[in-house]
């Protein structure tokens, strides 16, 4: 096992090392043209993911006739209608198949789901809402297979562990292979460079949810191409969440004109919606012509030859994004498919007036959208006003040509003729052209600056794929204002397919979440410690250093607490412990690297205004009496989780200050977890954050670590009842760390929650980092310490592989005995040495040399060991 476990090691130090030093993106990332649609030159290639398991029978199922997956053929027939794929894990990619025979032209309808309850549902667990994503908005779609070969979706799909195909034809098919051309790596948890394990085996499942999420989350430039296709004859634009134009944000009452052909089914566009798609939505669907109509075609939903309207995200009424009732406008002639025509859309005062080759068509009264639209969230806020897109529903396709909008006096606003590829930044389908880590992999496929937090560690932790980290740190400064308003501040969720050339129109992300700025530079100064990569990051350096500026304008001068001076916190309200630590924090994760660039000026504000930021917090919201900091000035006898969590991570806390908080907790105890305020509901439906409660886990073991609060119960329960949840059920289990989860421990928002989130992955990098005990105590780990965490959470067993740019530090640690001895192990590579910190009064051995506490000197190059043999039971 010792040499097999070598021979690993040797190979996965090779190819990080490349990694580190040449720059090759990740393992066997041998580019390869896709010559598919010709997407892109730029594909990197990740093989292809097969299923782990499936089931033949007359409906979803795996409980009956499960067979490993080793490429047999398999055949749907009228006795075997459905083929249910559990790829085990999550898995990105196109959708393929490999048909080796068929009795007749073939039609399957295949269905992916995170979950497998949503493979009950005619939608599934989408269709998707807020974003294009540059993956398929459907989570159904349809295939006509006519010939034996390949075939595959033009779109992505962006996370799923379960699949379905229906056969829809009284004919057979015969597949030779079934799976997804993987968009982003997809090997085991075991074959990543970080590695950890312990004798708990729900925690080893609870780390492997990084190693998985941190795969299946990041994307390659390449592997996000456009979902619109520029052509000759226009942008081919299949079933999809409609883009809108950049160019028509503050437009109004205005008459979008422009042509389509229908290829199948029908047709789609909005007016007056914002940048995301919610605003007043068409579907134009076609007279349906058998040969191009497929089987499944919900004629319920969008019957034929027929108008279809709704206000908000589109006419799907899902789960947690409601919408209206649609309303139907019959034509009373057939509408054809392969013809070009012209429609006009006019936004009046009173409803949308539409048009087909100049007749009218239907005239859609405005009450109902002006009653969304008050309320929208999203939207352009009005039903008069707001930009206009395109996009065909579910598995329709068609063509859109010469776009045009004029104003109510009848000048001509815009006019695009839809033939030139800078249509797609235009419309925010641009392909993607950055590596990045995405919030979720199925959904919505933002590029979230306050993930990057945690999204980054985990990366640090499991598969070290630091070219998503400077891809993503990137793209994101890539998008900073150079002007007012909101100047050095950056966009906080900016999407895969948008430009920022165009940033104008996104202003209002530049004034949400402004505590997402802090989280954003506190992983620049978190990668900065892990990776001590200061080539990578002086490019960026005065672009971090105006972002800080900029957040620094927020401390209010009279309470020296943080203010927002832009939209709104996450984390807490202003003037309140949360935003005002982790205010403070982010400065001090970033002197390290002021002063590795050796810029002292910087260096000494950051700490200096970190000090001040702590001594506020102390001096104007330390409660005594409750034993907690305030919420805010504004709600003093209120308490959060993430004042708790970031006065521990910032130091702002004390020891007695940190003890007498964590005593607090179970106050907030809400079913598997922890709710984030104290003033959440104690409802059955409260979102259980594990975003939230990843920053506490990492301070209370924090707290243990250096504050001396020994009692590590509630970092227990985080582990035990709240993370276990998504390790244990298997019908929600994705193998990846999840969005949010209710009480019960079900997905927190249903079939919509994201089961691939990175910022619900915490433990990957808490527990390597405070249960096998190895961190840095210095950039880049040219220092560190390895502290084993031998009691606490009841662990005999923990070992692990920590990548740094020195090569791996391998680590073990063992209870042996009775109880009160142990074995400690670790293999340090070349060039760094670390200190092993022996607990207090523990009597050890190590190379013939005795010690009662203290500290032994791990030396590169070398293999140590220390025999503890009494004093670690305390
Ligand atoms: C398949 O055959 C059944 C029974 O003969 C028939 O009712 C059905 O319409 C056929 N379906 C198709 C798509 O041809
Ligand atoms: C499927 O393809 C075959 C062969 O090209 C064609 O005859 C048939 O009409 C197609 N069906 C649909 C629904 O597109
Ligand atoms: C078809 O659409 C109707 C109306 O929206 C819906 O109730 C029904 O569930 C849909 N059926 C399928 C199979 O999607
Ligand atoms: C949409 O779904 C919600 C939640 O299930 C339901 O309350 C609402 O009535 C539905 N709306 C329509 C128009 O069907
Ligand atoms: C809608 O547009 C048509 C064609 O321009 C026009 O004849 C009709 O009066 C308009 N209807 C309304 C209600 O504005
Ligand atoms: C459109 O016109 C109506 C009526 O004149 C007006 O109330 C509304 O504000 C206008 N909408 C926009 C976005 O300008
Ligand atoms: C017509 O409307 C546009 C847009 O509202 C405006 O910019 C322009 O000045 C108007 N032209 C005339 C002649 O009123
Ligand atoms: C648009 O981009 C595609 C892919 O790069 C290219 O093949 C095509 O020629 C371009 N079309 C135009 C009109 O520039
Ligand atoms: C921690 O801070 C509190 C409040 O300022 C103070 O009362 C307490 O003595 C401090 N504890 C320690 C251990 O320094
Ligand atoms: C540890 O903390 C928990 C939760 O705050 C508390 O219930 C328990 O009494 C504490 N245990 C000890 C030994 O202090």
């Amino acid at each position: 096992m010792d040499g097999k476990m070598r021979m690993v090691q040797a190979c996965i130090l090779a190819i990080v090392s490349g990694i580190y030093y040449l720059g090759v993106p990740g393992w066997a990332g041998s580019l390869r043209k896709s010559n598919e649609f010709k997407r892109s030159e730029h594909f990197v290639d990740y093989g292809e993911v097969y299923p782990a398991k499936y089931a033949l029978g007359p409906a979803a199922t795996l409980d009956a006739h499960t067979t490993y997956y080793t490429k047999q053929m398999i055949a749907l027939s009228a006795s075997d209608q459905v083929l249910t794929i559990d790829y085990g894990v999550e898995a990105a990619g196109f959708p393929f198949f490999e048909v080796v025979a068929l009795s007749a032209p073939t039609q399957i309808e295949v269905k992916y789901a995170e979950q497998w309850p949503a493979l009950a549902e005619p939608q599934s667990d989408g269709p998707w809402t807020y974003t294009n994503g540059l993956a398929n908005t459907f989570r159904v779609e349809t295939f006509n297979l006519t010939v034996a070969g390949r075939v595959e979706s033009f779109f992505v799909q962006g996370g799923q562990r379960w699949q379905t195909v229906r056969l829809l034809t009284n004919t057979t098919v015969t597949f030779s292979a079934v799976g997804l051309k993987a968009t982003s790596a997809h090997v085991p948890v075991g074959d990543v460079p970080g590695q950890f394990a312990t004798s708990n085996a729900v925690y080893n499942g609870i780390w492997a949810l990084g190693a998985r999420v941190a795969q299946v989350a990041c994307v390659d430039a390449g592997n996000a191409p456009s979902t619109w296709q520029i052509t000759s004859e226009g942008a081919l634009i299949r079933g999809q969440q409609t883009a809108q134009s950049v160019k028509g944000a503050t437009a109004g009452n205005y008459t979008l004109a422009f042509a389509t052909k229908i290829v199948r089914g029908g047709t789609g566009w909005k007016v007056a919606s914002g940048f995301r798609p919610y605003g007043a939505s068409f579907i134009l669907t076609s007279d349906y012509p058998t040969e191009s109509t497929f089987v499944n075609t919900n004629r319920t939903l969008l019957p034929p030859n027929t108008l279809i309207f709704n206000y908000g995200w589109g006419i799907f009424n899902q789960t947690s994004a409601a919408t209206g009732w649609n309303q139907y406008f019959e034509l009373d002639e057939d509408v054809h498919e392969g013809q070009w025509y012209n429609i006009s859309t006019t936004i009046t005062a009173n409803g949308y007036n539409v048009t087909l080759d100049g007749k009218s068509l239907a005239f859609v009264p405005i009450d109902e959208a002006a009653y969304y639209a008050s309320s929208a969230y999203f939207g352009s806020g009005s039903a008069t006003g707001g930009t206009w897109g395109f996009g065909p529903s579910q598995d329709q396709e068609a063509y859109f040509k010469d776009v045009t909008v004029a104003a109510e006096n009848s000048t001509l606003l815009y006019a695009n003729s839809l033939l030139a590829n800078s249509t797609l930044a235009e419309y925010n389908v641009a392909p993607l052209d950055t590596s990045v880590c995405l919030d979720g992999a199925k959904r919505d496929r933002l590029v979230w600056t306050g993930d990057f937090y945690h999204t980054n560690r985990v990366i640090a932790a499991s598969t070290l794929r630091y070219d998503y980290v400077l891809g993503t740190i990137k793209y994101i400064l890539s998008w900073q204002r150079q002007s007012a308003p909101y100047k050095g501040f950056v966009h906080v969720d900016p999407m895969l397919g948008a430009r920022p050339e165009y940033e104008d129109v996104f202003l209002s992300q530049y004034a949400a979440l402004q505590d997402y700025q802090d989280l954003f530079l506190s992983g620049v100064g978190n990668y900065f410690r892990s990776s001590g990569d200061i080539a990578g990051l002086q490019p960026y350096w005065n672009q971090i250093k105006a972002q800080v500026t900029a957040q620094l304008a927020s401390i209010d001068p009279l309470s020296g607490l943080m203010v927002v001076t832009n939209g709104y916190y996450f984390l807490g309200p202003s003037n309140g412990s949360a935003v005002t630590a982790l205010g403070a924090h982010t400065l001090r994760k970033l002197v390290p690297l002021a002063q590795a660039l050796g810029d002292d000026a910087a260096a000494s504000l950051y700490e200096d205004t970190a000090n001040n930021l702590s001594q506020a917090i102390n001096d104007k919201l330390w409660n005594p009496s409750l034993g907690v900091y305030s919420l805010s000035l504004d709600a003093p006898s209120n308490y959060s989780l993430t004042a708790i969590a970031f006065t521990i991570l910032s130091g702002t806390a004390n020891s007695t200050q940190a003890s007498a908080m964590i005593s607090r907790l179970p106050e907030l105890r809400l079913g598997v977890g922890y709710k984030t305020n104290s003033g959440d509901a104690d409802s059955g439906t409260t979102q259980l954050s594990p975003n939230t409660q990843g920053f506490l886990l990492e301070a209370l073991f924090q707290a243990h670590r250096d504050l001396g609060v020994q009692n590590l119960t509630v970092a227990k329960t985080l582990l035990d009842d709240l993370w276990s949840k998504m390790v244990t059920q298997n019908e929600y289990y994705s193998g990846a760390s999840w969005e949010y989860l209710y009480p019960d421990g079900s997905p927190g928002i249903d079939l919509f929650t994201s089961l691939a989130h990175p910022w619900g992955a915490a433990p990957t990098y808490v527990m390597p980092e405070y249960v096998l005990g190895i961190a840095p105590t210095s950039p880049g780990y040219s220092t560190w310490e390895f502290r084993p965490l031998l009691q606490g959470l009841g662990l005999t067993e923990a070992n692990g592989t920590v990548v740094t740019p020195y090569g791996s530090i391998e680590a073990k640690w063992e209870i042996t005995g009775t109880g009160d001895s142990a074995l400690v192990v670790a293999t340090v590579p070349k060039g760094t040495n670390g200190t092993l910190v022996l607990p207090d009064g523990a009597d050890a051995q190590c190379d013939g040399q005795s010690y009662r506490g203290g500290h032994v000197k791990l030396h590169g190059g070398k293999r140590t060991r220390v025999t503890i043999t009494s004093g670690i039971a305390k």
